[in-house]
């Protein structure tokens, strides 16, 4: 691709507005410098964009050069797998991890979804798998099967119901069971154990054993601390952290409940217990906020990078993600036998 010049400065003008109040290491935002350098690469990677008639789907937990360079839709892997759906794309990059690009394959069938790592796994979605699960189930037949969106495609075939972070408690108070079967997350069952008592609801929740490796390492002393040092402070927690984090926060929910909590909050300090990259996204979208406590990174998200997405790009379709195609089609055909993702028997 030829760029001139003049599309640098633009394009890194463009950057910078989104990102120089962003950090891009500890106690460094980006400059001016920075952002021209990564100038050609988003401008390639949104030219190839327009060319393959692809949409870039960011988790807010990705580096915010992709979620604010070359995304069409930043949010949780929810949100962003409707969007998707929407928009009729014809081809999706799914910036994030291989359970959310299978997500939005279950959504958008007809599209050709892909990752730009297939190393991008998570320590909840792998630790189950269908096998598992099904020995579950047997133990306990009259369970409602729950599964937590951050699981294998595998794992939503064999589920009654699939919830987020968002609605998991309205839904498994609404659901005609008693005994519930909620996977893979065993501190968000032990939250949800909580919410349902505090709601006067009676449920018997039983959990397999998986934790997010980010959200499981936060603990209540840690917030103690804080509160401490920051007078007036805000602890803001997602429900993946463990119980007794979640009861000293100040607000828990999913990442774009978060978001919205800081936005329309007023405090001197915001403690952020969740990945990094979401402070990164209110640094950008509520920059007037104050945010104290250390950066804890999801390993698998950061594998997400530029050039990778521009690999993806190019290197269609041979970065599909071929190992999982009996998953989804399994999906498809628990929803209707008739039902079939394109391309599934090729790539899925
Ligand atoms: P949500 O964005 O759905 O709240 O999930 C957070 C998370 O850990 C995603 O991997
Ligand atoms: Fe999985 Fe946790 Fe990383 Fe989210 S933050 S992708 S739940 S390991």
């Amino acid at each position: 691709m030829i760029v001139i010049e003049q599309d640098i400065e633009t394009e890194a003008e463009r950057l910078f507005r989104a990102l120089l109040h962003v950090d891009c290491e500890p106690g460094r935002t980006w400059d001016f410098e920075a952002c021209r350098r990564i100038a050609p690469l988003t401008l390639e990677i949104n030219q190839l964009k327009r060319e393959r008639g692809a949409i870039i789907l960011a988790h807010s937990y990705v580096e915010p050069e992709i979620i604010y360079g070359v995304a069409d839709f930043k949010g949780d892997s929810y949100y962003l797998s409707l969007q998707a759906k929407q928009a009729q794309a014809k081809m999706i990059v799914f910036a994030g991890v291989v359970f959310m690009a299978e997500t939005a394959k279950i959504l958008s069938p007809q599209a050709t979804v892909v990752v730009p790592d297939r190393a991008s796994g998570c320590s909840l979605a792998d630790a189950l798998n269908g096998v598992e699960l099904r020995r579950l189930k047997s133990l306990y037949p009259d369970a409602a099967v729950v599964c937590y969106i951050n699981s294998t495609a595998e794992v939503k075939a064999e589920s009654d119901v699939c919830v987020t972070s968002g609605n998991v408690y309205d839904i498994i108070q609404k659901l005609p069971e008693r005994r519930i079967l909620f996977v893979p997350d065993r501190l968000m069952a032990e939250n949800i154990r909580t919410e349902l008592r505090r709601r006067g609801v009676d449920k018997e929740i039983i959990s397999s054993d998986g934790t997010c490796i980010v959200h499981d390492k936060f603990d209540a002393a840690q917030i103690a601390d804080a509160r401490n040092r920051f007078p007036g402070l805000k602890v803001v927690a997602h429900p993946e952290c463990p119980p007794d984090v979640a009861a000293a926060a100040d607000f828990v929910g999913s990442t774009g409940a978060m978001m919205r909590y800081v936005k329309t909050t007023s405090a001197p300090y915001f403690l952020m217990l969740t990945e990094c990259g979401l402070v990164g996204r209110l640094q950008v979208e509520a920059p007037e906020k104050h945010f104290i406590g250390g950066c804890r990174l999801c390993p698998y998200m950061k594998l997400n990078s530029l050039e990778k997405v521009r690999d993806a790009l190019l290197a269609m379709p041979a970065a599909l993600l071929a190992a999982r195609h009996v998953a989804v089609a399994e999906v498809f055909r628990r929803r209707d036998p008739r039902l079939k993702p394109a391309g599934v028997s090729e790539y899925w």
